[in-house]
């Protein structure tokens, strides 16, 4: 019998720390990544005739019990099934974090055993070329939020000419309500790895660097051990599996700024520059990580690799709508009930991943919208919610997938107030390289909070034109994309943004 507790930070934040510490007096706990339902956390499962029992959310003070219960097969309250036959489990389409939650994440064997170096050895067999040919065909488009095709960009990566070239995954996970990345990296950072000397052998670059964020110590904790248990394991290292293909990598860590997340501002930092933008062109393709062609990957980017090379690119393009192929894993957030990670084949509702899988609002009031892809992301109301997420989709309603983390607001929400927190939360992490958004963002906050104190008449017009001007003169998508939320709730809620005559704050 093997007993598992997650060592996902989500978890360790619930408790799982003392929950595995005094279910050690009594079994041998092994540790893996969160399988996504936050509220069920910490979920202690136990493994049986080959079936995972779920149990949760476990406290310190049921271990007492729970032990009980596991040893005699007893009931217990906290008992939840085979956790694969879950509903939110049985529901998904788990290819990128298929192994989540499922292994030791810092095992090759059981990640071998589970599928894993099937696509890294398939990629050594196809060569440099077929490779990104296959990632093309996928039809795989950047996580981080742009949804630049990876093939596309591998190839001029590949295409140019360099005594040196580098593979950099961006996991600086700024977006609040986003944490794929961090999920992926704490529960199976092997996928990861395997991504990356994919992506290395496929563009000829032999060095790569994980850019982590300080916030994030679990991330980089787990990605360093399965680095060192990788170059042991000959994944990493002067011929990677035998193949005669170099490639090593290694974790760096970014100071917290949320524009670091930002690619040519990422590759500053990592040359030890300060972590301001980098005008395009030169497009970190050509001309990236000290002034070489490089590979800037978001952390599932690179992670939905494996199973695109073990599979096929076809198979993955089978899954999806319109341009928006394969699958994608949603963050759920915010208030709702059930809270968590959920990976499907792009196209479901909004309204079916709001209510029928994170079960509507935790406080029970009627949704009223939902910030889709970030801070930055625009506010999508209840009456829009039948839009199929998809990055198109999304954009001929004016919102954005982003990085695919969906924040839920009830209907006592203050969109001016949300609005606010949008220009302020742009004006604190604003670079200040370029004009529209160090000093927009400062005049956005004056004016919100303006039509705040009741002077809607002239402070709408002036706030209208000064996103306008934001969105098309700022110099990248911090001061490019504050505007969506802000004019997103102004023009879902006018309500909420006339007719007031709120003290000042
Ligand atoms: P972008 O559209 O300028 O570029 C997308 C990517 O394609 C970049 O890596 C760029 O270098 C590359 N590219 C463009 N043309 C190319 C070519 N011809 N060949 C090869 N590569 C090429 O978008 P940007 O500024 O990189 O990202 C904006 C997005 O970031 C937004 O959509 C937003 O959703 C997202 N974002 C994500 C955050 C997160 O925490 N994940 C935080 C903030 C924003
Ligand atoms: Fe810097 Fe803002 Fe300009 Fe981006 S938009 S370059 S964060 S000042």
């Amino acid at each position: 019998m093997r007993v598992w507790v997650p060592l996902d930070a989500a978890a360790k934040a619930l408790g799982a720390d003392a929950v595995a510490e005094a279910l050690a007096r009594d079994f041998t706990v092994t540790r893996n990544g969160t399988r996504g339902m936050v509220w069920l956390e910490p979920l202690v499962e136990v493994e049986r005739d080959g079936v995972r029992y779920g149990y949760g959310p476990v406290e310190p003070g049921d271990v007492a019990g729970l032990v009980e219960a596991i040893r005699s097969r007893a009931d217990h309250p906290l008992a939840l099934g085979p956790v694969e036959e879950l509903p939110w489990m049985k529901g998904q389409m788990r290819l990128t974090f298929a192994r989540v939650g499922v292994i030791d994440p810092f095992s090759v064997e059981e990640y071998e055993a589970h599928g894993g170096l099937a696509g890294l050895r398939r990629a050594i067999e196809m060569g440099p070329e077929k490779i990104v040919e296959e990632v093309t065909e996928s039809g795989l488009r950047g996580r981080g939020g742009a949804g630049f095709p990876t093939g596309i960009k591998w190839k001029t990566v590949a295409g140019a000419k360099a005594v040196r070239k580098y593979i950099v995954c961006n996991a600086d996970e700024g977006d609040s309500g986003s944490f794929a990345d961090r999920m992926l990296m704490e529960g199976d950072p092997l996928t990861l790895i395997e991504g990356m000397a994919i992506a290395g052998i496929g563009v000829g670059a032999v060095q790569g660097y994980v850019y982590i964020r300080s916030e994030y110590p679990d991330s980089i904790r787990n990605m360093e051990i399965a680095i060192e248990r990788a170059r042991r394991a000959g994944i990493l290292g002067d011929s990677v599996l035998g193949s005669g293909h170099a490639y090593d990598m290694e974790v760096r860590t970014g100071a917290g700024a949320y524009v670091c997340g930002e690619e040519t501002s990422l590759l500053n930092s990592l040359e030890g520059k300060r972590g301001v933008v980098r005008a395009k062109p030169p497009i970190p393709a050509l001309e990236g990580f000290l002034g070489r062609p490089t590979v800037v990957n978001n952390v599932i980017s690179l992670a939905s690799v494996p199973w695109i090379l073990t599979h096929g690119g076809a198979e993955y393009a089978k899954l999806g709508i319109g341009r928006s192929k394969g699958t994608i894993p949603i963050q759920i957030a915010g208030n709702v009930k059930y809270g968590g990670l959920y990976e499907a084949a792009f196209g479901m509702s909004l309204r079916e991943i709001i209510e029928d899988i994170g079960g509507g609002t935790a406080s029970g009031r009627p949704v009223k919208a939902a910030q889709v892809g970030g801070p930055l992301g625009a506010y999508v109301p209840h009456w829009n919610f039948d839009v199929p997420f998809g990055y198109e989709e999304l954009g001929n309603k004016d919102a954005l997938l982003g990085h695919a983390g969906i924040t839920v607001f009830d209907d006592t929400a203050d969109m001016l107030k949300l609005a606010r927190f949008a220009m302020e939360f742009c004006a604190v992490e604003s670079c200040g390289k370029c004009t529209p958004c160090r000093i927009g963002s400062i005049r956005g906050v004056e004016t919100i909070d303006r039509i705040a104190a009741g002077d809607d008449a002239d402070g709408i017009p002036i706030l209208k034109d000064l996103c306008n001007t934001m969105k098309w003169g700022s110099l990248c998508a911090l001061g490019g994309f504050a505007p969506f939320p802000v004019m997103s709730a102004l023009t879902h809620f006018p309500d909420d943004f006339s007719g007031r005559g709120d003290q000042r704050p």
